[in-house]
């Protein structure tokens, strides 16, 4: 099964030696990718398999278009905050006027909740909280790039603070109302890694009953199907779509009624490296009250991070909240902390693992990158989105994470190899790890947003907090 999909996948269309590509021409190359995916509104995330605007996506971009334009940069945040519920819930997709993807408007029925914002369409569910993270890359950027576009950037953050403090609150509130540290996902999408085994056993759990019909769209813009979650996924994903319609996305509801409920780990991470990260922009203007709530925030979820470490494996685990159980899974999830921090010791084991033959020390790996499910693990699918591909941006963020420790060597060492994998300018989705094979959608634009930072911005700054 999983280890005959290691030993014949396909060789790939990456030849073996593919040259390094000067970080110019890459940085151009990412940069037309990025003008060419502007529709003119706002950017897709994929010309063809994603043809809207996307929340995490929408915040990696706009890093991306800060080195081309700070306004432009941030009027795609805008239109993303345009899009904000009135509970504060940042939605995972905006829709635009046109694009073949499903689930589109008519199966969200977003339309059944009096929170959904005016005048545009949205999904129903949110995705992981980078936003204030990447607000913080532009700002860096805007500094460097004068007066002019520091004042655009000074009075983005005055006029949208309160929209990012909201959505943070509402993560904490309305998601961990027990104030568990661990903010609670209601579909796998919202975790933004759709199909990784951290879910599989709540998923198991997930038992679709009689329900409308429906096509997917997405195998249409892929070269192999199995490079994306299967029919069997995408029904439990339906499933959970139209449980949420039914409780016409009122949040205390969804929280008795729904099939999946789970502390997500990883997502809480963010959560709370984004909340200390915005206090500080909070402070920068003068909203010291707005950084204390943030810094509380950031102190439980980083608390929650750490508990959630298993003594045996040293790695952070997911929590079933249906179940009560643990979730353990050898996957990214598992490296939260490396995230957030919070305890030196763990943070010291976890690096030794993640450079280890499980992880990106894995002896068949093309690039030394982190892979989205350990290749040890029986889980692991190296062509299938997140069941063990690399994907350019969590690497992106773990070099971040890495630099604001100190730890140059590994934050190098990311860049580094992140620069030759994605010299082959095909801005892949994610990456076959022992190929280096281009998977998924192709000029996906937060690759083309993190190739274009990586060759623009030189090492990793110091983003992130601790
Ligand atoms: N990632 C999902 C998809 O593949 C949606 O958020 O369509």
């Amino acid at each position: 099964m999983e280890t005959d999909a290691v030993v014949s996948s396909t060789a790939g269309s990456r030849a073996a030696d593919t040259p390094d590509r000067p970080a110019g021409e890459l940085a151009e190359a990412a940069a037309a990718v990025l003008r060419s995916n502007d529709n003119g509104v706002t950017l897709v995330a994929a010309p063809e398999l994603y043809p809207h605007q996307w929340s995490w996506d929408a915040a990696f971009i706009s890093v991306g278009l800060a080195h081309l334009s700070v306004p432009r940069a941030l009027a795609e945040l805008s239109f993303l905050v345009r899009a904000q519920w009135r509970t504060g819930m940042i939605p995972h997709i905006v829709f635009g006027d046109s694009g073949d993807y499903f689930p589109g408007p008519r199966r969200w029925r977003t339309e059944r909740s009096p929170n959904r914002p005016a005048g545009v369409a949205t999904s129903g569910i949110c995705q992981p909280p980078v936003h204030s993270i990447a607000l913080a890359a532009i700002g860096d950027v805007a500094r460097r790039h004068g007066a002019t576009e520091r004042r655009a950037f000074d009075e983005f953050l005055r006029a949208t603070l309160d929209s990012w403090l909201a959505w943070h609150v509402w993560l904490a509130t309305a998601r961990d109302p027990g104030e568990t540290g661990l903010f609670e996902i209601h579909h796998g999408w919202e975790s933004g890694m759709d199909n990784s085994p951290r879910w599989d056993a709540p998923y198991s759990r997930v038992v679709p009953g009689p329900m409308e019909p429906f096509e997917r769209r997405d195998i249409l813009h892929v070269e192999d199907i199995n490079e994306r979650p299967t029919d069997a996924d995408y029904r439990r994903y339906i499933w959970l779509v139209d449980q949420m319609a039914e409780a016409r996305y009122d949040d205390d509801v969804i929280a008795r009624t729904i099939d999946f409920r789970v502390g997500d780990v990883f997502s809480s991470a963010l959560l709370a490296q984004a909340s200390d990260v915005l206090a500080e922009l909070a402070e920068d203007i003068g909203r010291r009250s707005a950084a204390e709530q943030l810094r509380t925030i950031a102190a439980r979820f980083r608390r929650g991070v750490i508990e959630a470490v298993s003594p045996e494996t040293g790695l952070a685990r997911d929590r079933d909240r249906i179940t009560g159980e643990w979730l353990s899974t050898a996957t990214i999830g598992g490296f939260a902390p490396m995230l957030c921090g919070g305890d030196d010791g763990i943070l010291a084991g976890q690096r030794a693992k993640l450079l280890g033959p499980d992880w990106c020390g894995h002896p068949a790996l093309r690039y030394a990158l982190v892979p989205s499910t350990s290749p040890n693990d029986d889980a692991f699918q190296p062509s299938r989105y997140w069941r063990g591909p690399q994907w350019p941006v969590i690497n992106w963020l773990f070099a971040h994470a890495a630099s604001a420790r100190g730890d140059a060597e590994l934050s190098e060492t990311l860049r580094e190899e992140s620069l030759r994998q994605l010299s082959d300018a095909s801005f892949a989705e994610y990456y076959h790890p022992f190929t280096g094979e281009p998977l998924g959608s192709r000029y996906q634009s937060w690759t083309a947003a993190v190739a274009l930072d990586w060759s623009a911005s030189g090492k990793a700054g110091t983003l992130f907090k601790r």
